[in-house]
Parts: C-alpha cells; structure tokens; sequence
C-alpha cells in the first residue's frame, strides 16, 4: 500500500512540500487548508503536472475535511501566517499558537499514529503547541528547521569557495530565531574543515547571513517568506522516516537532559528513521558553543513561557 503525507497548510511551503513529495513518488498527498477551493486546485494543478514529470502520486486538495487525513504515515503542518518585513518569527506566536492547536487536534483525532513535522513559525514554541495538543510521543514529533539553516550556511560557503555544495556540509544548532548557533567546526568541505580553510572574519560574515537567512529572503519578497528551500527541508525529513534511512539531520526535538537541556524543543542532530526520531545525537561542545546552544535554549524557553502566560 502506498504511504500517506497530509500537507496542512497549501500556501507557499505547504504547495511546495506536496510538489516535492509528488515528485519523488514518496507517497500520495492529502492538502487540507481553511481556504475554499485553493487545495484543491493546487493539487488538481499536480495531478496535471503528473504526466510532464512522470509521477503517479495521488495529490487531493480539501477545505477542513480532515477524514481525508485519517491514517495518514506523516502529517507536515504549515499553516499559519509568514512574517513581513520588520516582523520577527517571535510576533507570529499568538496567532499561530490558536492555529496549530486547532490543526493538532484535528490530527491527533483521525491520524493518531501519524508522525507529525511541524514548520509554521515561531517553529520551536509551535512544537510546544503541538506536543501539548496531541500528546504524540516525542519520538513522533519534530520542527523543521536545522535543515534549512545548514542548507543556507552550506550554500552560502559554496558560494564562497566556489565549489559544489554537494562537497559541503554543514551544522546548525538551537532554537529557529536570531540566537540560533552555527557550529563552523562541524562544517566542512570534502571532510576539512571550514575553520582550516576561511578566515575567521569571512566565516563570522557567513555565520552572520545564516542567522539573518530567513530575514534576507523577507525583505526582498517583501509579501511572505522563504519557501522553496524550507519545503526541500521538511520533504528531506519525510523522506528519511517513509524510506526508513536512519539519516542524521538536525531537528527540533524534545530533550530531556540532552546537552543538559530539558523539557524543551530545540535544534539538535537527531536519527531520522520510521518510527520518527530514534535518537538524539550528543556531540562534543566547546565552553563557547554550548553557551551560545544555553542562550539559545534561554530564549526558545522564554517563547513557551509566553505560550503559557497566553492560555491562562
Ligand atoms: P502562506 O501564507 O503561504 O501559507 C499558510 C497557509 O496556511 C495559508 O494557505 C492559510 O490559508 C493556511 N492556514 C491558515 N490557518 C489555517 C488553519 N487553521 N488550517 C489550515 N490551514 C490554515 O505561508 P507559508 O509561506 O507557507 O508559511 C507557513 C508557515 O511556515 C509560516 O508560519 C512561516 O513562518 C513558517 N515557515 C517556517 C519555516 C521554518 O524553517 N520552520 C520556513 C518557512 C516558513
Ligand atoms: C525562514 O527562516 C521564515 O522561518 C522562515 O525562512
């Protein structure tokens, strides 16, 4: 039987997600929205691209039908509104708290043993929203954001070198905001390390636009943000857990003592595999990045206060 991914959300990331899932044939796609009839032109709009491109994904678009998300293997949620220029992610907390835990209670009614990828933004408070919500095991529920970070530090050392990113990795930690924590130690290109092959000014520079990644892309769209890379970001999560490939990427997952870290989603290197999370990867800090990785924790904890302050 085919695998199943629910998209909520068929804006920007969530249209993009449900092409990229469609066209690696990963699963068939249900596109869930509260907008009349734009999920189901955007996924009759795939179906059409369906011959052109040579995939036989099924991609049905619906408005609020949420039994057409029953069963689903992976439910990727970004609804939710984008910021504007100015805006930071933190502004988007209190309208896209109220959004995620009316999706999350749809989802954990008819998609119970689903794995949950969770995007809309604030993205590490809106995990907190949904793991309350639903109450998914933590193996079962992530936030999309390491991955796109890393992705921007290795496209922007690519462009840097001028060599092919295929030859970089990168690594980014902590909470999706301004105090996220770019590790260029565990950053490399072809195995050497970036620190051995940048000056330490270009690659602050290169740390300094990877922080300020999300923002660049929202001053010059001026209407929205990022999205083609945040949707390669979280498609490349789904397809480490529907093809069981145990890929270690950097997630939101929830520690509990990791990194002396607790009770908090934030940015760490996890196990991507079928049953979702399967480990939390601990690597070695030095003195500086685990107080950059602390401040980091500090501010993504302020968030879920504030969460809390909202609901009482
Ligand atoms: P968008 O505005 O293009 O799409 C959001 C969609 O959510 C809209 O179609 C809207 O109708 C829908 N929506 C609103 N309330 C809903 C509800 N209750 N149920 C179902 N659908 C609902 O925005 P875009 O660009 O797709 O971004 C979506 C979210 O993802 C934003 O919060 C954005 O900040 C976040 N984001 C997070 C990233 C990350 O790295 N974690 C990267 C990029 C975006
Ligand atoms: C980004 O980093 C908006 O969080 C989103 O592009």
């Amino acid at each position: 039987m085919r695998k199943k991914v629910t998209v909520v959300g068929a804006g920007n990331v969530g249209a993009t997600s449900a092409m990229r899932i469609a066209e690696k044939e990963l699963a068939d796609v249900v596109l869930v929205d509260v907008l009349e009839g734009v999920p189901a032109g955007k996924a009759l709009d795939l179906c059409e691209a369906g011959p052109i491109e040579g995939h036989d994904s099924a991609v049905i678009g619906c408005t609020a039908e949420y039994d057409k998300a029953k069963d689903s293997d992976i439910v990727i949620i970004t609804a939710g509104i984008p910021r504007k220029p100015g805006m930071s992610r933190d502004d988007l907390l209190t309208t896209n708290m109220g959004i995620m835990g009316s999706v999350c209670k749809e989802i954990a009614a008819v998609a119970p043993d689903s794995i949950l990828i969770i995007v809309s933004n604030p993205l590490d408070a809106m995990c907190h929203v949904a793991f309350d919500t639903t109450g998914f095991p933590k193996n079962r529920l992530m936030g999309m954001a390491g991955i796109l970070d890393s992705a921007r530090f290795r496209a922007f050392i690519a462009l840097e070198l001028k060599v092919s990113v295929e030859n970089i990795q990168a690594l980014v930690l902590g909470g999706h905001g301004d105090t996220m924590v770019p590790l260029p130690r565990y950053s490399t290109v072809a195995g050497v390390p970036i620190t051995e092959l940048m000056a330490p000014e270009r690659i602050e520079a290169l740390v300094d636009r990877t922080r300020k990644g999300g923002a660049e892309i929202v001053g010059l769209l001026k209407t929205g943000s990022a999205y083609y890379a945040p949707a390669s970001a979280a498609v490349e999560m789904a397809e480490a857990i529907l093809k069981d490939k145990r890929k270690i990427l950097p997630c939101a997952a929830y520690l509990e003592g990791e990194y002396g870290i607790n009770n908090l989603f934030i940015g760490v290197p996890v196990k991507l595999g079928e049953t979702g999370i399967e480990e939390v990867i601990e690597i070695e800090l030095t003195d500086e990045e685990k107080k950059a990785l602390d401040n980091s924790a500090a501010a993504v904890q302020g968030l879920v206060d504030d969460l809390k302050r909202l609901k009482e």
